[in-house]
């Protein structure tokens, strides 16, 4: 009998048609746009050779025992991979796909769009202008801040990260600098960005982007005492993952005009609640995780993630697969 293989969610086309023309595997679909219900993908998983999934699964002990011992390849339709537990994964010798390279492009640039929407005030800007704010022309008025001569921080140097340097490098930066668990002197060779400490990414920075990886040592890492030594007239910008940072701190700062404005891409939880406290600031631009959303980008995840799978269940090596 064909391999199964269990898909949870409705990807786009272009993953399940290379799932369905390889003519290798009996597939089942979770035909919906939205989430699998738990209980569901429980049931669903039982017995399974592959999985493909997305990152509102999450992938930990209680599900791979009960997909039990056939499950050899778990494919994700996302860069980030903290939905899934690797120790669990590698302990039980089942391998892992992912997507890094095919977002690349598209992350950065949201990342620039939320920097720019957060920084030149541009969501409370078109509210003034649509709902009677814009009384006349005024001096001062809706006033943000500019790339112009400024430093951007990079906490998390990686590949988004890089991208995101050289795009806003033609609006005129002065200077990048970056901090991670250790120098990345080739990729900082490509953006001339500076190893510095947290702290001093912290007091330097105009612009702090985070485009690390959710993972023990990053949960949490942007939290009062970071946000304390930032600058007043600072941007933060978050889209890699909400836990990152300490939600509550971050409020403290915006509220207290520790920094001058946050861009998030990402939240704990998600959907953030629309009565939470960060909806009410002005400075504060939340968008529902969307960085990578482009319909190129969203195919090419789905290609990848499904060439990944397909690789995984005839045991030749993956496109790109997470060392565990
Ligand atoms: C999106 O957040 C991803 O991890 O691909
Ligand atoms: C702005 O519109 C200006 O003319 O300075």
């Amino acid at each position: 009998a064909l391999p199964r293989v269990y898909v949870t969610r409705r990807v786009p086309p272009e993953g399940l048609k290379i799932l369905r023309q390889s003519g290798m595997c009996n597939i089942e679909l979770w035909d919906s746009d939205d989430p699998v219900p738990r209980q569901e993908l429980l049931k669903k998983v039982s017995g399974v050779d592959g999985l493909l999934c997305v990152l509102t699964e999450k992938i930990d002990a209680e599900l791979l025992n009960i997909a039990g011992p056939n499950l050899k390849v778990v494919s994700t339709m996302s860069v980030g991979y903290d939905h899934l537990s690797r120790d669990e994964l590698k302990k039980r010798g089942i391998r892992v796909g992912y997507t890094p390279d095919v977002l690349t492009d598209s992350v950065a640039e949201l990342t620039v769009a939320l920097l720019l929407a957060t920084s030149r005030r541009l969501i409370e800007a078109v509210n003034e202008a649509k709902n009677g704010g814009w009384g006349t022309w005024r001096t001062m008025w809706l006033c943000g801040y500019e790339l112009s001569q400024s430093t951007v921080g990079i906490l998390g140097l990686g590949r988004i990260g890089v991208a995101i340097a050289k795009r806003l490098k033609p609006f005129g930066v002065k200077r990048f600098i970056y901090t991670d668990v250790a120098p990345r002197p080739e990729l900082a060779a490509q953006i001339q960005a500076e190893y510095v400490s947290l702290d001093e990414l912290a007091k330097e920075s105009d612009f702090l982007a985070v485009c690390c990886a959710l993972t023990p040592e990053t949960q949490g890492i942007c939290n009062s005492a970071l946000f304390n030594k930032m600058k007043n007239t600072s941007i933060f910008i978050n889209t890699s993952r909400g836990a990152v940072v300490n939600q509550d701190d971050l409020y403290n700062a915006l509220t207290s005009g520790q920094i001058a404005g946050a861009g998030l891409d990402v939240t704990v939880p998600e959907p953030l609640p629309t009565d939470h406290p960060l909806f009410e600031l002005k400075n504060c631009v939340i968008l529902p995780h969307i960085a990578s959303a482009t319909i190129a980008t969203r195919n090419a995840m789905s290609a990848l993630a499904a060439n990944n799978l397909l690789a995984g269940l005839k045991g030749e090596a993956m496109l790109k697969e997470l060392k565990l």
